[in-house]
């Protein structure tokens, strides 16, 4: 595995691969690798010819009370873990690279944006859309693969990729999850015991409302009232959004159907996750 630091470099390469007739699988990522990105490393291989990883921590996807100076940073070790994985490419840029002095252009997708976490994360999904708008223009990838579990995420790359006429496959992978059910985040090693504990109640309050819909309930009203009892009655946690959506717009339901999706943020102590659940799905 080579690991290429400068955009220029990568683009190099990228032309050649393509030039060669070689079709290429990118894993966007923020490094500090666990399971779940390995998974998407694995998906890439059967996708495209060669697979690029990009560990990129993006400054402008973080509000000014983030998390960015604490997020784990990792290199040689995640090096170590791409490289197990197969991976040809491990581009990991810097912020100079990246936005370089000088940079003013920020990519706006609307409408999706400003609901669930572009609610409490006011700019977030601009400075996503802009860095996975470059590491396209940059990689140059076929088909691009993210996690299902940053489900809005997801849906607002699509739309970015079709509004913009992108000719790159964007494929959602499953969520990836611990043994008792917690989904896999970089953001779990802040948790301490007790609160590693409790964000177990976000899983809870998942499997409550698939079991519910099997069950027949549809009123998308009931279902949040009861998930929204089941993490407040944790002291630990404290629910951002509890939100029964279309799978597609993202909009609202007040009925809801195979279709749908529950989502859930919520702060554990002062750890921000996220979860979900496509109510059809096996996931
Ligand atoms: O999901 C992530 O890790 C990030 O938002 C992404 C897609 C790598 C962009 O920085």
């Amino acid at each position: 595995m080579e690991i290429i630091h400068s955009p220029s470099q990568m683009t190099a390469w990228a032309n050649q691969a393509l030039g060669a007739g070689k079709t290429i699988a990118l894993t966007p990522t923020m490094g500090a690798f666990h399971e779940g990105h390995l998974s998407l490393m694995r998906m890439a291989r059967h996708q495209a010819d060669l697979t690029v990883t990009s560990i990129f921590v993006n400054p402008i996807q973080f509000g000014p009370e983030e998390d960015f100076d604490q997020y784990p940073k990792s290199l040689a070790k995640d090096a170590a873990m791409a490289e197990k994985e197969g991976v040809e490419i491990l581009f990991a840029p810097t912020v100079a690279d990246m936005y370089p002095e000088g940079f003013q252009t920020l990519i706006t997708v609307k409408g999706i944006t400003d609901r669930l976490c572009g609610l409490s994360r006011p700019g977030h999904f601009d400075g996503v859309t802009t860095v996975v708008a470059k590491l396209f223009n940059i990689v140059k990838p076929t088909v691009a693969i993210f996690g299902r579990k940053d489900f809005q995420q997801l849906a607002i790359l699509r739309k970015m990729v079709c509004d913009l006429n992108w000719d790159i496959e964007i494929i959602g992978h499953p969520i990836v999850r611990e043994e008792d059910g917690l989904a896999m985040s970089s953001r779990n090693t802040y948790l301490s015991v007790t609160e590693r504990q409790a964000a177990l109640t976000l899983v809870k309050s998942i499997k409550h409302v698939r079991q519910r819909f099997r069950e027949g309930e549809t009123n998308a009203e009931q279902l949040r009232c009861e998930a929204a009892k089941i993490l407040s009655d944790n002291d630990k946690v404290t629910i951002d959004y509890l939100s029964l959506v279309d799978q597609r717009t993202l909009n609202d339901q007040t009925v809801i159907n195979h279709d749908s999706v529950f989502l859930v943020a919520a702060k554990v102590g002062t750890t921000r996750l996220i979860d979900n659940t496509v109510l059809f799905d096996e996931n």
